[in-house]
């Protein structure tokens, strides 16, 4: 029997756990009394989960433990029960082989902790790169109330006076390292410099990218992606949602109310009105899967046409996410492009995305620009496909060279990364700039993870010779806060046998940006030849066992958003299932 009916009928799910007056319920409220809470305190009351990917090793994300406490603060205020609880994090800069081999575990463990503990709603801390997508993955397969809070964006860097965005400006500084036109001493006194204040890195990198989709889709409160990390006002922000989500769960609204069709098709055009990261493609795809929604690659170019790139922020403009939050922020964005979006569209707020930002304004117009005086005219990013490609590749142009969108040239080929590294600065390679540089090896499946290796360094004999720019191809990602004329996320991989796999030195390589073609100009005679003498790819990717035997064998291409195909689709709703042993009391250990 429960006994904790709500006033409009509806029974809490939280009360499966706490409202029985027999073993289980005893027990289940034995664990909040041994610490120290009342019955009081959450009896009859919204549970709420705070899932936390607070980690020392995600930098990004170290703040967060401070932030779940506004969080708490405004369940509290709200008549809630806040329980945090730990998730795994991902960090960009320190887990090996890739954060992004790690995103659809940490996907599967926020949807089984949300699933199995005894919660109504719940805020998901993230904010480095693949933390945000991993959590919305699984909030949005597990499908209960869920609001989303990121840590923000790290403040400006600055060193010797000269404004620095983190990472684009450590890789632009990276190649005049190589080119010989700093010193050592000065790049290391950058480290410091760059990296000053909590948060994520603040160009219109991953993270920020995945922070303004969030807020365009829907499951952050409006003006919560561009707050830096280090103001006052995150917090605020963080206690506004923790109160939220308990009015979500007064009004029973899920993900599955929000991540409609339509809403994608307003995150697709916020993706490339900000010129965001190529990265955004694929965890945008895989959300959507777990929506249950369809996101062919098609609709990215679909879009484009008519989506102006419209916020100027490196790496393919000028300013950073600072700037942004000065300037209005998401809001402000998405109200100088409201003529092209679904305005009836859900949000957290209870409120369409039309009256979130009825009221909001630009306080910078260089930052964010009109849609009639753009950065660009369509937006940032490109769908490639062609004979080298034939499912799929992309290129972040408004971060490339005008001068090499159309562009032929003989492929100077690397087996994967470690064959790149070994022979980039050789003194005999033989490349010239109208080369195309090509890396194999290093996609999903080859990588393995999709690692972030896309932006091959230039020849270090090229940059003293003043080269900064080259067209430069991969199965692999690039971050969102790189830049150049970089084609990425070519599929099928070359590890899967995809025509990437069958290109040898000398071979002639046409890009062609307008005409979205990414084509290998060898006869196919010539490539049946060369497929015969491929190598077969070691079993399940090498992997014995675990975790890596899993990946590889249930992983899915770029164009299918990298996701585990049996974690694909829409999930029933959520009960709280009661295994035979658990309902029958055995569970104390
Ligand atoms: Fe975390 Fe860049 S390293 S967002």
């Amino acid at each position: 029997m429960l006994e904790t009916d709500r006033t409009d009928g509806r029974i809490l799910r939280s009360a499966e756990w706490f409202g029985s007056r027999d073993l289980e319920g005893f027990l289940h409220r034995a664990g909040l009394k041994n610490q120290g809470w009342s019955e009081e305190s959450f009896s009859g009351r919204p549970v709420i989960g705070i899932a936390n990917s607070w980690s020392e090793a995600t930098h990004c994300n170290a703040h967060l433990r401070d932030l779940a406490e506004h969080v708490k603060r405004g369940v509290l205020t709200a008549g809630g029960f806040p329980l945090e609880f730990p998730t795994i994090s991902l960090g960009e800069f320190f887990l090996s082989p890739t954060s992004m081999f790690c995103r659809n575990l940490m996907s599967m463990d926020v949807e089984e902790m949300i699933r199995g503990l005894p919660i109504d709603g719940v805020v998901l801390l993230s904010g480095c790169d693949k933390t945000t997508p991993a959590m919305l993955m699984g909030a949005a397969s597990a499908d209960i109330p869920t609001i989303i809070v990121t840590g923000g964006p790290q403040l400006k860097g600055n060193w010797k006076g000269e404004e620095l965005g983190s990472c684009t400006d450590c890789r632009r500084y990276w190649a005049e390292l190589r080119a010989g036109t700093i010193t050592q001493s000065e790049y290391d006194s950058m480290e410091a410099a760059i990296y000053r204040s909590p948060g994520h890195c603040m160009v219109m990198g991953t993270a920020s990218t995945m922070g303004a989709i969030v807020e365009t889709l829907g499951m952050t409160l409006p003006g919560g992606a561009a707050i830096p990390g280090a103001d006052s006002r995150r917090k605020v922000h963080a206690e506004e949602s923790g109160r939220a989500v308990v009015g979500l769960v007064e009004k029973g609204i899920r993900p599955s109310d929000i991540l409609t069709p339509e809403a994608f098709d307003n995150a697709i055009r916020m993706l490339l009105a900000a010129g965001g990261s190529t990265n955004a493609i694929i965890h945008l795809i895989a959300i959507a899967g777990r929506a249950g929604v369809e996101l062919p690659l098609e609709r990215f170019n679909d879009l484009s046409e008519s989506t102006p790139v419209i916020v100027n922020l490196k790496p393919g403009g000028k300013y950073l996410m600072e700037d942004l939050y000065y300037a209005g922020g998401v809001e402000a964005v998405l109200k100088k492009m409201s003529g092209l979006l679904n305005l009836d569209c859900l949000t957290v707020t209870g409120d369409s995305l039309g009256d979130n930002i009825a009221d909001a304004e630009c306080h910078n117009d260089d930052v964010v620009l009109s849609v009639d005086a753009p950065l660009a005219k369509e937006g940032g990013l490109t769908i490639l496909k062609g004979s080298l490609a034939p499912d799929g590749a992309v290129i972040k142009h408004i971060a490339a060279s005008p001068e090499l969108m159309k562009h032929t040239g003989h492929a100077v080929v690397f087996e994967n990364p470690l064959d790149l590294k070994n022979r980039i600065d050789d003194p005999d390679l033989e490349v010239t700039k109208d080369d195309i540089l090509v890396m194999k090896g290093a996609g999903p499946v080859g990588g393995p993870g999709m690692p972030e290796a896309g932006f091959l360094p230039l020849p270090k004999k090229l940059l003293a010779q003043g080269v900064r720019d080259m067209v430069r191809i991969s199965d692999a990602r690039m971050s969102g806060t790189a830049f150049g004329t970089v084609v990425l996320h070519v599929s099928p991989e070359s590890m899967v046998g995809g025509p990437l796999a069958l290109v040898q030195t000398g071979d002639m390589i046409t890009l062609d940006v307008e005409g979205h073609r990414l084509d290998l100009n060898v006869d196919a005679a010539e490539l049946d030849r060369r497929r015969a003498d491929l190598i077969e790819p070691a079993v399940d990717g090498g992997f014995v066992r675990g975790y890596g035997k899993m990946y590889s064998q249930h992983i899915t291409q770029a164009q299918d958003g990298c996701d585990f195909d049996f974690l694909i689709g829409r999930t029933p709703v959520v009960t709280h299932v009661e295994p035979a042993a658990h309902a029958a009391g055995f569970h104390t250990g």
